[in-house]
């Protein structure tokens, strides 16, 4: 088939292999005589968390116990996003911070790995300024973390393997889930798309896709554990291809499974959210009617500098054709401010985008340079003031659009996902509209982890308030 790339598992030898250096580093901690601990930092999107959910799993495997506790930690892992400079500034201020647990234990080892340890500027950062830092690795070299792990505590260097030899799937490695309603199931990793702005594609290597059956017995498997809440991951999930199996049909065949829950996915690319998508949607009783469908831009130039592949107009008669498909279908965005020469004019297409295609909710991002993508050699001839300006504007817009979605569910009986406690507070019950709107609730804890019937009492432009219906 066009486009799909075969023979990219990680042979199960170099799985085995890693299994091995698992059991030794395992050996290695009982002679200590003492319980080990592993903390791990997730910045970033719902991707870096799962795979958090596997350093996680195999730091467990090899005898360390989790600890939410820095200081604590034998091994200190900083799971890093590279979005946005802010986002790299947060993750830069920590990882200095952890100079105080370092010398406090000199045994401890920190680990830089994720996003930022795939872009070479931030590792001769690490290199240079940050000495306790003891290993780093990039998100495609993760399934090899038992082999670096045993590397660093066994030799005296510090250990940087930013190099990876291509980019693959490695099926098997252990987890550790977070939580016990809600799952993570990647179905495809990597990026193809290399919209101008953006550095995922550099830093998390070539879109490739999980085969099927491996996704469709760990969502059989989830759903036997009791998870009610299943999604589906991958930078852009409607590009999901193993040579067999379309996107589509991947939510048809997840559908069947039998059981109560919810499949969602993360994240849409508009130019790939096909006709059939929504069908798939629609007719699946248990897929969520929420799309998740980042616009990043209302103006037809900034489009096609950004490399998205559509336009205003072929974008709104996507929502329009979903909205027919699924009246009650929840739509959210992202939007970008202040691309590099983006104009008054171009940006009040973005409102205008804003206005008629009335998301439930929107992220606005203000833009921001990232070394190595196409837009950094753009010249930006707006100020950060500027851009702050019409960031507020369009968060107004949305904030106005927001509350008024969210006010239509006052006084409507619902059924939600009760997903989590707030225990103490007014609202002790957190919950999940089918179209992912969170939602504040009074009621018993015990209701946690099933679908209840509420009642909406009001809200704000954020989240919905409830109680709890008794029968
Ligand atoms: N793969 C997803 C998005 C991942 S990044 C998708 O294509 O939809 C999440 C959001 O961060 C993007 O939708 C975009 O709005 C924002 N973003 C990405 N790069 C950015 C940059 N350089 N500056 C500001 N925002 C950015
Ligand atoms: Fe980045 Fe575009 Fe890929 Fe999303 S689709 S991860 S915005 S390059
Ligand atoms: Fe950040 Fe990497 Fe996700 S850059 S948003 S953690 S893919």
């Amino acid at each position: 088939m066009a486009g799909v790339k075969m023979n990219i598992e990680v042979h199960e030898n170099e799985i085995n292999k890693q299994r091995q250096f698992m059991h030794k580093v395992k050996s290695m901690n009982e002679l200590q005589g003492k319980q080990l601990f592993g903390y791990v930092d997730t910045y970033g999107c719902q991707q870096n968390e799962s795979d958090s959910e596997k350093l996680r799993g195999m730091l467990t495997e090899m005898g360390y116990k989790i600890t939410g506790d820095e200081n604590k930690a034998d091994i200190a892992i900083l799971n890093t996003c590279a979005i946005r400079e802010n986002a790299e500034n947060r993750v830069l201020g920590n990882t200095g911070a952890l100079i105080h647990t370092k010398k406090a234990n000199r045994k401890q080892l920190i680990v830089f790995c994720g996003c930022l340890a795939g872009v070479p500027e931030t590792v001769e950062k690490i290199k240079n300024s940050y000495h306790h830092v003891g290993l780093v690795f990039p998100p495609n070299n993760l399934w090899r973390f038992p082999e670096l792990l045993h590397r660093s505590l066994t030799g005296k260097k510090r250990v940087f393997e930013t190099e990876c030899e291509e980019t693959k799937i490695a099926e098997g490695i252990p987890l550790h889930r977070d939580g016990t309603i809600k799952a993570w199931l990647p179905v495809m990793y990597g990026c193809d798309n290399f919209c101008s702005y953006c550095i995922v594609p550099y830093v998390r290597g070539r879109e490739r896709s999980r085969k099927r059956n491996a996704i469709i017995e760990e969502a059989e498997t989830l759903v036997k554990s009791g998870y009610k809440d299943i999604t589906l991951l991958g930078q852009n999930v409607n590009s999901y291809n193993d040579g067999e199996t379309d996107f589509p049909s991947l939510i048809r065949m997840i559908n069947d499974i039998e059981g109560d829950f919810l499949i969602r996915f993360m994240t849409s690319h508009p130019k790939d959210a096909s006709l059939e998508l929504f069908k798939a949607m629609a007719e699946s009783e248990k897929a969520a009617k929420h799309i998740h469908l980042p616009f990043q831009a209302g103006s037809n130039r900034i489009l096609k500098l950004m490399n998205r592949g559509y336009t205003q107009e072929s974008y709104l008669e996507k929502i329009t054709t979903a909205r027919k498909l699924m009246p009650n279908i929840v739509i959210t965005s992202d939007v970008i401010v202040g691309y590099p020469g983006e104009t008054e004019d171009e940006f009040n297409e973005t409102l205008k985008l804003v206005e008629k295609a009335q998301f439930d909710a929107m992220f606005t991002f203000i833009y921001s340079k990232r070394p190595g993508t196409a837009a950094a050699k753009q010249s930006d001839s707006l100020t950060r003031e500027e851009k702050q300006v019409m960031f507020e504007r369009l968060m107004d817009l949305q904030n106005e659009i927001s509350d008024r979605k969210h006010e239509a569910y006052t006084g409507k009986e619902i059924l939600v996902l009760v997903d989590g406690e707030a225990p103490g507070e007014e609202y002790p019950l957190k919950a999940r509209t089918n179209g992912g709107r969170l939602v504040h609730l009074t009621g018993d804890p015990k209701q946690t982890g099933k679908f209840t019937k509420v009642k909406i009492t009001h809200s704000n432009n954020w989240s919905l308030f409830g109680e709890v219906l008794h029968d």
